[in-house]
């Protein structure tokens, strides 16, 4: 394990802000965790876990040590007669993870194909995309105690997900590091068409319903709609969909016809940020070096050299449109140092 000092970080976020650790290191086996564990001179330090940065806002100066996480390996570890259990070291890039799932006909993860990011940032925010959460199909996941470096297995209902949420984003923040994620994935084909234009995709390419298919529809869809990180700076969405109460829902409809709502739990509804976000004109206009991408309203991107004040400032002003124009709070989905 080696500490180095100084670490330029802007090629470590998708974002592409400007950014700069202090301190930074890598872990790619768990010899490495425990030296950092044991390691004096770093233990007052703050500790910053990092994966793919794709859902970060960074500062430009970053006090503290940043822990690059790069552990790598995936492997089916059991079966039964009903499910395969797949488990990817917290390292791996999401999507690669994804692919070799389906080259070895583990399906169930196809519509969260080409997500940015890595597996162990997965459940952070309980990642989710065309109808299907990492909730849906994880079966635990092993934390460190960053402070006695000891082993935890979480269960599903000990990660405690919920919408683009955790334990891990809550009462975990800062104790665990995610090592590895195991998934139960069904020998039965479940096959998720349901939401937005998976089955118009699947038609248009003239494709069967299968799960690689839907993979490769939901990379189409993706590719068409967000902004590729490597070419324009951006975290996905930035905004989470605000869940409102029903009466609330149905009092904006009667304002708005055409606003976007889809069922969300406890009887309460969510509305699409996006929507609400184009609508207050911010769909592909800039502020300073960063602005709404142009296809999809809700996508912070950064045009080039911005910082983490250029986005907050951004989203302040987004944010206050939408309240005074909706009386609707949204709030940021990526995690701010
Ligand atoms: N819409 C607009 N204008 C826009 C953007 C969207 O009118 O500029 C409307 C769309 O026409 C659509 C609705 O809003 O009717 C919803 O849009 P979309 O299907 O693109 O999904 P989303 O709710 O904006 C969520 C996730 C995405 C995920 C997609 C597909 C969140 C915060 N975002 O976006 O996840 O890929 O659904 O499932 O839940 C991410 O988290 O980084 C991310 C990209």
């Amino acid at each position: 394990m080696q500490l180095h000092t100084n670490v330029d970080l802007s090629s470590y976020n998708t974002l592409g802000l400007r950014s700069s650790a202090n301190l930074y290191t890598e872990l790619h086996n768990i010899i490495d965790l425990h030296n950092l564990i044991q390691n004096e001179s770093v233990k007052n330090e703050k500790w910053h876990i990092l994966g793919g940065g794709s859902n970060l806002v960074l500062p430009e100066q970053i006090k503290g040590l940043v822990i690059k996480v790069a552990n790598k390996g995936r492997e089916l570890i059991q079966e039964d007669s009903d499910y395969w259990y797949v488990k990817a070291q917290a390292g791996e890039v999401w999507d690669e993870f994804v692919q070799w799932t389906l080259q070895h006909g583990y399906h169930g993860l196809e519509n969260l194909s080409l997500i940015p990011g890595t597996v162990g940032a997965a459940p952070i925010q309980n990642i989710g995309a065309y109808g299907v959460e990492v909730k849906d199909s994880l079966f635990e996941v092993t934390g460190i105690d960053l402070k006695t470096g000891e082993l935890k297995t979480f269960s599903n209902e000990e990660c405690k997900f919920s919408y683009r949420d955790s334990f891990f984003k809550q009462e975990g923040a800062g104790k665990y590091l995610i090592w590895d994620v195991t998934f139960r994935l069904p020998k039965k084909v479940k096959l998720h068409l349901e939401y937005g234009d998976i089955q118009k995709e699947l038609d248009r390419q003239g494709l069967d319903e299968n799960p690689e298919n839907i993979s490769k529809a939901v990379i189409a869809i993706r590719t068409s709609k967000l902004p590729d990180p490597k070419k324009i700076g951006n975290a996905g969405s930035f905004f989470k969909n605000p869940i409102v109460p029903s009466s609330q829902k149905d009092e904006l409809l009667k304002q708005y016809p055409a606003l976007v709502t889809f069922p969300a739990t406890d009887g309460k509804h969510k509305l699409a940020a996006g929507w609400l976000i184009d609508q207050c004109g911010w769909k592909g206009k800039k502020l300073g070096p960063v602005g709404m991408y142009e296809k999809q309203a809700l996508v912070l991107v950064n045009h080039g050299g911005a910082s983490a004040e250029d986005v907050w400032k951004l989203a302040t002003e987004v944010c206050a449109d939408v309240k005074n124009r909706f009386g609707v709070d949204i709030e940021p989905e990526p995690i701010r140092w």
